[in-house]
Formats: structure tokens, sequence, C-alpha cells
């Protein structure tokens, strides 16, 4: 093992300025904010109204942000890894798109498939790279465009999500601050239960495909709350217990938000209080993979050096893990 630990130097994030509220969702479909508030904890969301600004769009913004915030010119950037469930294609990957963006032309960038747990799947990937030695200034980011894949007529799944993209710098540390652990998992059971129907090789697009509105997230709630529940409490007391962390230890507590009772449940499971939880689902809904980063960019004022955080996540796959950071800054 290498003494080489990854560490955050910075942090990105960028939001659309339009806000759709639960007030505006309720003459789309027969929702209520009442409904939305005590099931989800969702006030209102962000929404990239431009059609032709995909994912990359957010990206680059984020980018950006971080760049005028640590000084970190293109041409240092030796990585690029973006967690999305939205690229703007198939292929090129959203990285390569948003990387172009900011003038970054000596780096590897590539995509990462993990739905909702994206960020810390990549986060942790690319811990790798910079432990091994070979990269030394990485990108991770997460940027979606929810709405892109979101069908406005369905009450079950619209209220959830919004659009977002958030990114850190990751670089090489020989002092004991960094990502110090990860838990990461999948279970195939959730297949059936959360995705995209048609678009990709097995069900390539088609007239009916649209027609029948299988371009859009389809969701059993129920299923995937009862696994999400379970799964987020239980990696994240394990990775607490792993790293002997009480809960008195843990500084923050960074979860993905999918729903405001999943986060309760990781809460009572783990005894880590409630005002050292990082909350963002109130005013940008489910953010998929950028839920996480986003948190952290608006928090980032709060956290200080040597800071014990947890970052946990679930998603589809199913998909799900924690991280165990020590903040560097
Ligand atoms: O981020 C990646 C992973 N995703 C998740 O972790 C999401 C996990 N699932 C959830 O968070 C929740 O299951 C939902 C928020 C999606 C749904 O909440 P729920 O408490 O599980 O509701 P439900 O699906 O069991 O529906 C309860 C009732 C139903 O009515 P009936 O059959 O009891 O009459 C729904 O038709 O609520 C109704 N309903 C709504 N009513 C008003 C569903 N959506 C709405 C709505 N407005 N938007």
């Amino acid at each position: 093992m290498s003494n080489i630990k990854a560490v955050i130097t910075g942090i990105g994030g960028y939001v659309p300025d339009y806000i759709l509220n639960n007030q505006e969702l309720s003459t789309m479909m027969d929702t209520n904010d009442e409904w939305i508030t005590t099931r989800v904890g969702i006030k209102e969301r962000r929404i990239l109204k431009d059609k032709h600004a995909g994912s990359s769009f957010m990206g680059a913004k984020a980018i950006e942000d971080l760049f005028s915030k640590t000084g970190t010119k293109p041409e240092e950037i030796d990585l690029v890894i973006c967690a999305t469930s939205t690229p703007d294609h198939i292929f090129p990957s959203c990285a390569s798109m948003a990387a172009d963006k900011v003038g970054i032309k000596n780096a590897l960038a590539f995509d990462v498939q993990a739905a909702c747990s994206g960020f810390i799947v990549s986060l942790s990937t690319a811990a790798s790279f910079i432990e091994s030695g070979k990269y030394k200034k990485v990108l991770v980011l997460a940027a979606e465009k929810m709405s892109s894949i979101t069908n406005y007529t369905d009450r079950t799944t619209a209220p959830l999500f919004g659009d977002g993209a958030a990114v850190v710098l990751l670089e090489p540390t020989t002092e004991e601050v960094g990502v110090m652990d990860s838990l990461l998992r999948t279970d195939g059971i959730g297949y059936k239960h959360l995705q995209m129907k048609a678009g990709g090789s097995a069900n390539p697009a088609t007239h009916e495909t649209v027609e029948n509105q299988q371009h859009t997230i389809y969701q059993e709630g129920a299923y995937v709350f009862k696994h999400a529940v379970v799964d987020m409490a239980e990696i994240s007391a394990e990775i607490m217990d792993k790293n002997n962390l009480t809960k008195d230890d843990v500084t923050w507590l960074v979860p993905h938000q999918a729903n405001l009772r999943i986060i309760d449940a990781v809460v009572q499971r783990t005894g880590v209080e409630y005002e050292k939880v990082i909350i963002n689902i109130d005013h940008f809904g489910n953010t998929s993979a950028a839920s996480i980063p986003l948190g952290m960019w608006e928090s980032e004022n709060k956290f200080k050096k040597g800071d014990n955080i947890i970052l946990t996540a679930f998603g589809a796959g199913f998909t799900w893990g924690a991280v165990y950071l020590k903040w560097g800054y």
C-alpha cells in the first residue's frame, strides 16, 4: 500500500436558475405541496430549460466555478471522471464534452454509470488512480439533467427530480486526510424496479417506445424505498464500525437526497445528530449523482480540516455504498 492519499482540495457547483416549485407542479398533474413535502421532503427543484444544453453544459459551469475558486488551470488537469445517468449522448462521454468546454486537452476523461451512487463510485475510483501515483490533479464531476428523462405526466416520479452539477478537485497528499475508506456494493435485484426501459442496446428507440414514454424514469417507488432505507443505513453503520468511528466522531453526514424519510433512517441507524446532516432535497430535489457533491458545495464553508465526513448513496442497479473522508482544508 502506498502512503499517498487522495484529498479534496476544491469544490465547484452549478444549478440552473429556473425554480420549479410544488405549486407549479400541482398545475401540471394531480399532486399537491402537502403530499410532496410530507412523503418526500421536496419544496422546489432547479430545471435547465434550454432544450439544447445537456449535462455537460452544467458540468462545465461547475468546473469553471472550481477553477476560479482554486486558481487551477485546465492544462494542469490529468483526469476527468464524470458520474452521470444523463450524458448529452450515449456517446461520446459527458466527461469528454465537459472537459472540451473548459479547455482541458491533456487529460483522460470518461464517464461512470452508477446511477445515484455515481459520485461515491467515481470518487473512490479517482482516489485509486491518485494512490497509484499515476495521476496528480483529478476532477470528479457529477452532472445530471434529470428533467431530460422525467415524464411530466407521471405524478409518481415527476416531483422527485431536479437538475444540477458539482465537481471536486482531488490531489495526492501524504497527510492523514482525504479518502480514508470506501464500501461499494451492487445487487442486480433492482434492475426491473428502477430503470429507463428503452433507448439502450436491449430495446433501441422506436416510434412505439417514444409513444409509450419508455425513455423516461420508471420507478416502483415503494420497492426501491424499502431497499434504500436498509442498505444506506447499514452501509453507513458498517463503514463507521470498520473505521472505529462513533456517532460523536462523525462531523458531517452527507447522504444522497432521494427522500427525507430515507435520510431519517440513516440518521436513526447511525445515531449521528440531525444538525450534522447535510440536506438539500428541499430546494434541489433528487439530483441523482450530483446530490452529494452539491451538498458539499453548499456546505464548504462549514467544513474544517480534519473533519470526519461520511458520504452514502443508493441508486438504480441496485448500487449503493459509503465513503469515509477526512476533510483536507
Ligand atoms: O434516488 C435513487 C433511488 N430512489 C429512491 O430512493 C426513491 C425511493 N422511493 C421513494 O422515495 C418513495 O417510494 C416515493 C417518494 C417514490 C413514493 O412515496 P411512497 O410513500 O412510497 O408512496 P407510494 O408510491 O406508496 O404511493 C402512496 C400513495 C398512492 O395512492 P394510493 O394508491 O394509496 O391511493 C399514490 O398514488 O400516494 C399516491 N401518490 C401521490 N399522491 C399525490 C404517488 N405520487 C403522488 C403525488 N401526489 N405526486
